[in-house]
């Protein structure tokens, strides 16, 4: 303890909050026989609450590759990755998949429905996973995505929009503090992909949730409240708008 009295009467400097997503010195490789691709080198890039992170670059650079290691669905080879106080290295696969469930919504470049289920129950599945139910919710975000004509239908019944729609719907459902979502209006017309900006911009609104978002849509990186460019797997720029 100091001796000084105006160091122990002194306030303590308010707490930087920890960022939703840090990424220190991340790098992520993949072995190709004789050849390494390097798809992620070294990238530092933070999040923090309510932020809109745009993730910018030309096809390749590795932006699918960074939003699947903020979700926790792949690992690092080296640096460090913190996701909602969780160090993804250490974490156990039980863990990252409470994180996952409880409190990331995850919108697929591939979308990744289930076939065998509607669009509703696809929309339901994170509450359903977590053992809860709320279909009052779950119409609500079918109608917002302008899918209540096709909420009982399947995947393979659906236009491309129309599943990326219902992959949104089911990334917001329960309401995620953090939202990774990889090309969510690449399937979209104007409109509908209008109508999935203005969902994520509610959502960010209404939970204070942050987004990250690999896209190629100037839309969106027009929306964004930082544009971080890759290129060849480094942060070349990170700039707020
Ligand atoms: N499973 C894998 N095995 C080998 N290489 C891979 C694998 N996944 C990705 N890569 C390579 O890593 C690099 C980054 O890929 P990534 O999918 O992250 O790019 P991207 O920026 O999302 O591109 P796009 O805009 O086309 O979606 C690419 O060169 C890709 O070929
Ligand atoms: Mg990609």
């Amino acid at each position: 303890m100091s001796d000084d009295p105006a160091a122990r009467t002194a306030p303590a400097p308010p707490a930087r909050p920890e960022p939703l997503v840090r990424l220190e010195g991340v790098s992520r490789r993949y072995l190709r026989g004789p050849t390494t691709v390097v798809a992620l080198d070294a990238v530092d890039l933070e999040v923090q609450r309510g932020e809109m992170v745009a993730l910018v670059g030309p096809s390749g650079c590795g932006k699918s590759t960074c939003l699947n290691l903020i979700a926790g669905i792949d690992r690092p080879d080296a640096g460090s990755a913190r996701v909602l106080g969780v160090d993804l290295a250490r974490a156990s696969e039980g863990e990252l998949v409470l994180l996952r469930r409880r409190k990331l919504g995850i919108v697929f470049q591939a979308f990744h429905l289930v076939p065998h289920l509607t669009v509703a129950e696809n929309v339901a599945l994170p509450l359903a996973l977590d053992g809860k139910r709320d279909p009052a919710r779950v119409a609500e975000l079918v109608l917002r995505v302008g899918l209540a004509a096709r909420a009982h239908h399947f995947p393979g019944e659906l236009s491309g929009g129309e599943e990326q729609r219902t992959a949104v719907a089911r990334a917001l459902v329960h309401r995620p503090l953090l939202v990774v979502a990889d090309e969510p209006t690449g399937n979209l017309d104007s409109a509908s992909g209008e109508v999935v900006l203005r969902l994520l911009d509610e959502l960010r609104a209404e939970t204070g949730a942050a987004l990250v978002v690999a896209t190629h849509d100037a839309r969106i990186a027009a929306r964004a409240s930082r544009v971080v460019r890759l290129r060849d797997g480094r942060v070349e720029a990170d700039s707020c708008s």
